[in-house]
């Protein structure tokens, strides 16, 4: 199978998320990166595309000329990865479709429920594959997690708490021009959801991944605590579950000190389960009157699912970047499953997946600004 030609836009000199999705890419050797539109700026997306060895030809000023030139080649990309701040997801992956291109989009989805829904009517009338980038459900240890509850070893599932605590937005750091913090405090380029859009909706995802289930009804408590700020950087979110199963979530950006703290536990009737993602390659696993014990990536009696998103064996770490490129390769089969015209089981998460997110984060801002009042999802 000849590899998947890629295609990026976003994800010049001085950006962050692209180069994540450059490695994750090329881990697995199934994707060659030909084209670029890699920055807002000519001259870096130039620099940028220069430094990546891509054609000079191939190196564009406008996604919308990359989508259609591209298309016309005959050597041109079949998929393009859209690592942009939000607001430009759907344009972007709207040119690319409607050019039959295959999307890899990062999160949120878009910056507003209408367009996500724009877009998903695209995605089903092209056919196209479409992957949301929700990376952490590509751990080996959260899809471990996911098995262990699809087998039913946790029981009748009663209660799940999540949190995702960073602290880098812990000051006005937007105020000195952090680019990364600019276009994420500024509602005209994140949407409507600051902490929670930004990380909140991977948060969310995990939790009705790992779960199998999903978020009903949701009351919301968001904060912008430091001064000056728009969007939320606190927020405080109680949920329930299609099973009834009752969750609360904390999403935080002004946790001070915190790095990536994501953490998922979920309780059942017959056992609980805890994952970190700064300790990934371990899942907690408590049975009801048994010791506590540390299942670890590639040991004893870990389940197919964890299994074939391991690359190497158990004591060497795995982490982020393989996390990432369990999503690229997954989708790499859907995309081949496409060339030949057949269908693959598949873990990606989808444009649907990418659609909760974005109820997600307008529930959760309508209840909270009607007072903290419980409203189902995506009413
Ligand atoms: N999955 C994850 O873990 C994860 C982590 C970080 C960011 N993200 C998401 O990835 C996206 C990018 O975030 P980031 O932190 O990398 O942002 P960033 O500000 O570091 O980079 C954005 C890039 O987009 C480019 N860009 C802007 N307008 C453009 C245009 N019209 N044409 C071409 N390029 C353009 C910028 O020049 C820059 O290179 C966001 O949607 C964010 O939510 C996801």
């Amino acid at each position: 199978m000849s590899k998947i030609k890629l295609g990026m836009v976003g994800g010049g000199k001085g950006s962050f998320i692209g180069e994540v999705h450059r490695m994750a890419a090329r881990l697995d050797d199934r994707y060659e990166l030909l084209a670029g539109a890699l920055s807002s700026d000519v001259n870096t997306a130039k620099e940028s595309a220069l430094s990546l060895n891509l054609d000079k030809k191939r190196s564009y000023s406008s996604f919308d000329t990359m989508a259609e030139v591209e298309a016309a080649l005959e050597d041109g990309i079949e998929a393009v990865a859209i690592v942009t701040p939000n607001h430009l997801h759907a344009q972007v992956a709207e040119a690319f479709l409607n050019n039959g291109i295959h999307v890899i989009c990062d999160k949120p989805l878009t910056s507003s429920l209408a367009d996500a829904e724009g877009l998903a009517s695209i995605v089903k009338d092209t056919g196209l594959v479409f992957a949301v980038t929700y990376n952490y459900s590509g751990y080996p240890m959260v899809r471990q997690a996911r098995e262990m509850i699809q087998n039913g070893d946790l029981g009748e599932l009663r209660v799940i708490q999540i949190e995702y605590a960073q602290g880098w937005l812990a000051t006005d750091i937007e105020k000195t021009g952090h680019k990364q913090a600019l276009w994420r405090t500024n509602p005209a380029k994140a949407g409507i959801g600051g902490a929670i859009g930004d990380i909140g909706t991977h948060a969310f995802h995990l939790s009705e991944f790992v779960t199998g289930l999903q978020v009903k009804d949701l009351l919301a408590d968001l904060d912008s605590m430091v001064s000056g700020r728009e969007l939320d950087d606190n927020a405080n979110i109680l949920m329930k579950y299609t099973n009834g199963m009752k969750g609360m979530l904390w999403v935080s950006q002004i946790a001070t000190g915190k790095e990536n703290g994501l953490k998922i536990r979920v309780f059942g009737t017959k056992a609980g389960i805890e994952w970190s993602q700064e300790n990934p390659n371990f899942l907690e696993f408590s049975p009801l009157g048994e010791s506590l014990r540390t299942l670890s990536r590639g040991g004893p009696s870990i389940g197919s699912l964890a299994g074939d998103a391991t690359r190497i064996p158990s004591g060497h770490p795995e982490g982020f970047i393989e996390g990432f490129a369990n999503i690229y390769s997954d989708t790499a089969d859907l995309i081949l499953a496409h060339r030949s015209n057949s269908k693959t089981n598949s873990l990606v998460p989808t444009i649907n997946d990418g659609i909760r997110g974005m109820q997600f984060i307008e529930t959760a801002v309508k209840s909270s600004t009607s007072g903290g009042v419980w409203l189902s999802l995506g009413s």
